[in-house]
C-alpha cells in the first residue's frame, strides 16, 4: 500500500499540524440579555448559565467577559414596555440604548458592542413587526427598525444587528445611518433566518414569543436554500457588512452555500434551542458536553463561518477549551 492516510493521525502534535480548521477566540460574538432596574441577575431556566443583567451588573459582567478574551457583545432588550407601535424599541433611553451608552464609557474601544435591531420583545402582540390587519407591514416597520439602530447607533453602537426579516431593511437602515453621520456604524444582517422552532428557549429569555400565530410570514421557510441565497445577496446589494445564518447547526449546507456566495464576511447564530439541548443532555450525563460543544464549533466554522454568535463562548473561554 503506498497511500495510508492515518500516517497523518499518528500523534497529537502531527494532528495539529495538519489540521484543517483551527478555531480562535477571536471569532466569537457573546450574547447578553438587558433588562431595567438594577442589581438585576437573573438566571434563564431554560437556558443554563444565561442570565438577564440590568446595566449595572451587565457592566459587571462584561469586565469579567473581557478578562477571559470576549471582547464582542450582541445585546437583546427585554423587558421593556410593549405598545402597537414598539416605540420603547427606538426611545433614546430604552435599555439597550442605555447598556450600550455605559458599556461604551467603562470600556471604550476594548469592548465592541453589536445590537440587535427586532421589535418583537417591544410590540404588545409580539411580531418582529408593526401589525395591520392581521399582516405585519413591511414598509412601515422598516421605518421603526431604522429609527431603532439609529437610537443605538447614536447611544455609540458599532454594530447593528437587524433580526425581523422585512424587505429592504438593510437599505432603510444604512440610510439612516448614513444621513445622521453614522457612516461607520457596521450592519450584521441577519440575512438567511429561517423560521425555527430552535429559537423557543430565547422567546422565553426575551419574553418575544409572538401571542398568535408564527413568524412564518417574514421568516424563511426552512426547505428552501436557493431562497436563502437569495436573501443574502439582497443584503449584500443593500449595503450589509456581515451576512449571518440562523439557526447554525441544522443549516450547515447554507453556511457553505452563502460562503461560496459571497465575499462577504460570513457569521451564524447558535441558537438557544441548539444551546439548551446540549445543555440537558449534558446535565443528564448523556454526551461528553465539552467534546460536543467544540465539535458544534468546528463544524460552523469548516462550514464556512468565521463569526460565531454563541451562548457557549464564556464557558468555552472561562474553562479555556480554546
Ligand atoms: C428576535 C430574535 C430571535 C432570536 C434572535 N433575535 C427570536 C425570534 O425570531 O423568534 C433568536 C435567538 C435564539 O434563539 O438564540 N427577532
Ligand atoms: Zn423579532
Amino acid at each position: 500500500m503506498l497511500i495510508r492516510p492515518r500516517r497523518l493521525r499518528k500523534s497529537p502534535i502531527l494532528r495539529e499540524l495538519v489540521a484543517e480548521t483551527r478555531l480562535s477566540k477571536d471569532m466569537f460574538i457573546y450574547p447578553y440579555f438587558v433588562v431595567p432596574g438594577k442589581n438585576v441577575i437573573k438566571g434563564i431556566e431554560a437556558m443554563p448559565g444565561v442570565s438577564h443583567f440590568s446595566v449595572d451588573t451587565l457592566i459587571k459582567d462584561v469586565e469579567k467577559s473581557l478578562k477571559i478574551g470576549i471582547n464582542k457583545v450582541l445585546l437583546f432588550g427585554v423587558g421593556e414596555e410593549k405598545t402597537d407601535d414598539a416605540s420603547s424599541s427606538y426611545d433614546k433611553h430604552s435599555v439597550v440604548a442605555n447598556a450600550v451608552r455605559e458599556l461604551k464609557k467603562e470600556f471604550s474601544d476594548e469592548l465592541y458592542v453589536v445590537t440587535d435591531v427586532c421589535t418583537c420583545a417591544y410590540t404588545t402582540h409580539g411580531h418582529c413587526g408593526i401589525v395591520q390587519h392581521g399582516y405585519v407591514q413591511n414598509d412601515q416597520t422598516v421605518d421603526v427598525l431604522a429609527r431603532m439602530a439609529l437610537a443605538h447607533a447614536e447611544a455609540g453602537a458599532d454594530m447593528v444587528s437587524p433580526s425581523d426579516m422585512m424587505d429592504g431593511r438593510i437599505l432603510g437602515i444604512r440610510e439612516k445611518l448614513d444621513k445622521n453621520n453614522l457612516e461607520n456604524t457596521a450592519i450584521m444582517s441577519y440575512s438567511i433566518k429561517f423560521a425555527s422552532a430552535y429559537y423557543g428557549p430565547f422567546r422565553e429569555a426575551a419574553d418575544s414569543a409572538p401571542g398568535k400565530g408564527d413568524r412564518k410570514a417574514y421568516q424563511m421557510d426552512f426547505r428552501n436554500p436557493r431562497e436563502a441565497m437569495r436573501e443574502s445577496n439582497l443584503d449584500e446589494q443593500e449595503g450589509a457588512d456581515i451576512l449571518m445564518v440562523k439557526p447554525a447547526l441544522a443549516y450547515l449546507d447554507v453556511i457553505k452555500g452563502l460562503r461560496e456566495s459571497t465575499n462577504l464576511p460570513v457569521a451564524c447564530y447558535n441558537v438557544s434551542g441548539e444551546y439548551s439541548m446540549v445543555k440537558a443532555a449534558g446535565a443528564k450525563g448523556w454526551i461528553d458536553e465539552q467534546k460536543v460543544i467544540m465539535e458544534n464549533m468546528y463544524a460552523f466554522n469548516r462550514a464556512g463561518a468565521s463569526i460565531i454568535i454563541t451562548y457557549h463562548a464564556r464557558e468555552i473561554m472561562e474553562k479555556g477549551w480554546i
